[in-house]
């Protein structure tokens, strides 16, 4: 059993094939934030990150460089270091999988669970996907391709090394039976429970030499290495003294929290807690999967992912801001989208002006009439009243969101409460009780809304560690302990001391007028490198099927440059042909509408109705080539459905038709 006191918290460790972008500062920053809310709590929070340095996605990736794989795995371990630096993580270790104590530890369980009995040998055949390191069988493909990746799969048939999973399948069903806390959110919990229905087999966890030599390898048969998640999954005894410091490790397991993204929750719900089963242990308390990010709607790939680098973000607007809008943009276990105008709304609205007005007015006003010291605290009135039972309660919600891994919702009830009190400000009017000279009033104002920047900047520590330090030094306030017991006191707004000295300085969130220069820099390469690949890109002859054309929208994101860009494949999405217009009449029930019998190519024309009335008599258009998008869902117009649109000039009225050279053939494809 771990220590009463004890939290212990992992984030996954991340594969070296590549440098961390904003998705793996997501789940880091998510895990500092509780670890400084827990030591906030005084309890003794361990937090271990890393690098999962093995498989086959490192190998390629040091292939390519032409250096051997260890080599790669310690350059490329540095940049996660360097990043959660820049960031304020507060890891207390940071463990790498070509660690001889991990690759050790590996080993003993390995040779343990084989004597056990736990690990065979068989015959695996299966289809393998290299890129997802893993078998998938027939009807898992799609159209013979690999479901997670897409990419390419290939017949393998060889012995390998399996693990007995499905004996411990049942315990597995019983224990989350018995934890329904055990898989969060809740959705989550559900995928897991349905994968376990559909049958836990045994888990092929070796990988011949031959095919894959950068891995740690079996101790008793040298021509295999261990399967990357049998190894990288290890990590989280690893790091907390499993069979090296019996002491440190009961102290810790089981952990607190494990957070991954939900793209890795198979591997941690049901591999990792069957492999402890075999040892002899039980899973983490909680297994947390967040969501995806993805950039500006799309999904964070190479030069998207550029486009958001953790670092550029930082260079921009500072480590704080950057881990405020993580932990503030979505719900965690939501799937959300970035965007650097949603940064700059958030970062405005909320750190400069909600939170950053409080502070300010409160600071310079006392500055201006009560001599810039803590002013004593007079008779309190009903609103007075009211201002604090709202502390009171935001504390508790806060308290209650930020222990429960919803971020969001503890910094929504901090916003809540820096608008009340720019509110209280509003109607208290203290520059009224200035000009009457009613000071005793004026100092009670003034210290209740200086406490509640102290509280603001109090809940804001675990999130903006350095600005919240800096506005509770301004303030002459200390950094309280937030154990339940003390809670109450701290929301209490009367902890200032009287008389202490206030500091007015520049803005703790400076306001920002419009993106930062050097993202507009990075947004303006991004869109200019896509309509180049766009403009040269090939187009497959046979397109992706059909999509419902609303999903070809722009996102709803704010308007602006980049984000009302589309890729190539949203553009593929609309299907145009060209088409002879066949018959031609006026619209029974509308004078602005034509019913036209259009034929694309198919046994028949179609129907098409269209706004053209104003431009076109019905007897103009029959013989004329024109272009139509056959894939929108049919629509009712006025009585009559049309199966299609022609394209035409003007924005709101028709100017006119596009047309094509009437060589062409009906339902060629136009592009
Ligand atoms: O899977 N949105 O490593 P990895 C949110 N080595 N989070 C994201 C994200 C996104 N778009 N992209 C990545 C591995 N993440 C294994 C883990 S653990 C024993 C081994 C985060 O480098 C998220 O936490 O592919 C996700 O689970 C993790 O990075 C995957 O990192
Ligand atoms: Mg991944």
């Amino acid at each position: 059993m771990p220590a009463a006191d004890a939290f212990y918290i992992t984030t996954p460790i991340y594969y070296v094939n590549d440098t961390p972008h904003l998705g793996h500062a997501y789940t880091t920053v998510a895990a500092d934030v509780i670890t400084r809310y827990q030591r906030l709590k005084g309890r003794h929070a361990y937090f271990l990150t890393g690098t999962d340095e093995h498989g086959q996605k490192v190998l390629d990736a040091a292939t390519k460089r032409g250096i051997s794989p260890q080599a790669h795995a310690d350059e490329l371990s540095v940049p996660f270091r360097e990043l959660w630096e820049r960031l304020d993580i507060q890891h207390d270790d940071f463990i790498r999988t070509t660690e001889p104590r991990h690759t050790e530890l590996v080993q003993s369980i390995l040779q343990r669970l084989f004597d056990n009995g736990d690990i065979y040998d068989d015959t695996y055949e299966g289809w393998y996907s290299t890129s997802e390191e893993r078998f998938w069988t027939e009807k898992d493909l799609v159209d013979g391709k690999c479901p997670a990746s897409g990419n390419p799969v290939e017949w393998i048939s060889e012995k390998n090394y399996f693990f007995r999973m499905s004996k411990y399948a049942p315990h597995l069903a019983a224990w989350m039976e018995a934890h329904p806390d055990f898989i969060r959110p809740t959705s989550r919990r559900n995928e897991v429970l349905g994968a376990m229905k559909k049958g836990v087999g045994d888990l092929c966890i070796t990988r011949p030499k031959s095919r894959l030599s950068w891995g740690i390898e079996i101790p008793w048969d040298s021509e295999y290495v261990t399967y990357v998640w049998f190894d990288a999954l290890i990590n989280y005894i690893t790091g907390i003294g499993y069979g090296t410091d019996p002491a440190m490790f009961e102290r810790h397991w089981p952990a607190t929290y494990h957070l991954v993204g939900k793209d890795i929750l198979t591997t941690h719900s049901i591999y990792w807690s069957t492999m402890l089963f075999a040892m002899g242990l039980s899973p983490a308390e909680c297994l947390y999967a967040h969501g995806w990010w993805t950039v500006e709607g799309r999904k964070m790939g190479k030069s998207t992912g550029n486009a958001v680098s953790p670092h550029l973000l930082i260079d921009s607007y500072g480590t704080d801001a950057v881990r405020y809008f993580l932990m503030r943009e979505i719900a965690f276990g939501a799937d959300g989208d970035f965007s650097h105008q949603a940064f700059l709304l958030r970062y405005n609205a909320e750190l400069a002006n909600d939170l950053g007005n409080l502070v300010h007015r409160s600071l310079s006003m006392t500055a201006k009439w009560l001599g810039g010291v803590v002013p004593p605290l007079g008779e309190l009135n009903a609103d007075d009243h009211v201002l604090m039972d709202l502390a009171a309660d935001v504390v508790k919600r806060f308290d209650a969101a930020i222990c429960n891994l919803h971020y969001k919702e503890a910094l929504g009830a901090l916003m809540e409460l820096a608008g009340a009190g720019n509110k209280y400000v509003d109607t208290q009017e203290p520059w009224a009780l200035n000009r009457d000279g009613n000071t005793a009033r004026l100092g009670t104002v003034m210290r209740l809304v200086l406490e509640l920047c102290r509280l603001s900047g109090t809940l804001l520590l675990p999130f903006c560690p350095t600005k919240a330090a800096v506005l509770l030094s301004r303030l002459g306030a200390e950094t309280p302990l937030l154990s339940d017991e003390n809670l109450p006191t701290v929301a209490g707004l009367d902890q200032l001391t009287e008389g202490g000295a206030l500091l007015v300085e520049d803005p703790l969130f400076p306001r920002m007028t419009e993106l930062p220069e050097s993202i507009q820099q990075v947004l303006a390469e991004l869109a200019a490198s896509e309509a180049d690949s766009a403009a040269t890109a090939t187009p497959s002859p046979d397109a992706p099927a059909p999509a419902a054309p609303s999903s070809a929208a722009p996102s709803s994101a704010a308007p602006s440059s980049d984000s009302d860009m589309i890729e190539f494949d949203d553009f593929t999405k609309v299907h145009f042909r060209s088409g002879r217009v066949v018959e031609a009449e006026t619209h029974p029930n509308a004078d602005r509408l034509l019913v036209l019998k259009v034929d694309v190519g198919e046994e028949s024309p179609r129907t098409v109705v269209a706004g053209i009335a104003n431009k076109y008599a019905p007897e103009d258009l029959v013989g004329k080539t024109v272009v139509v998008v056959v894939n929108l869902k049919p629509a009712k117009l006025r009585g009559i459905v049309s199966e299609g649109m022609l394209l035409a000039a003007g924005g709101g009225e028709v100017k006119g038709l596009v047309t094509v050279d009437p060589a062409v053939e009906p339902g060629e494809i136009v592009r």
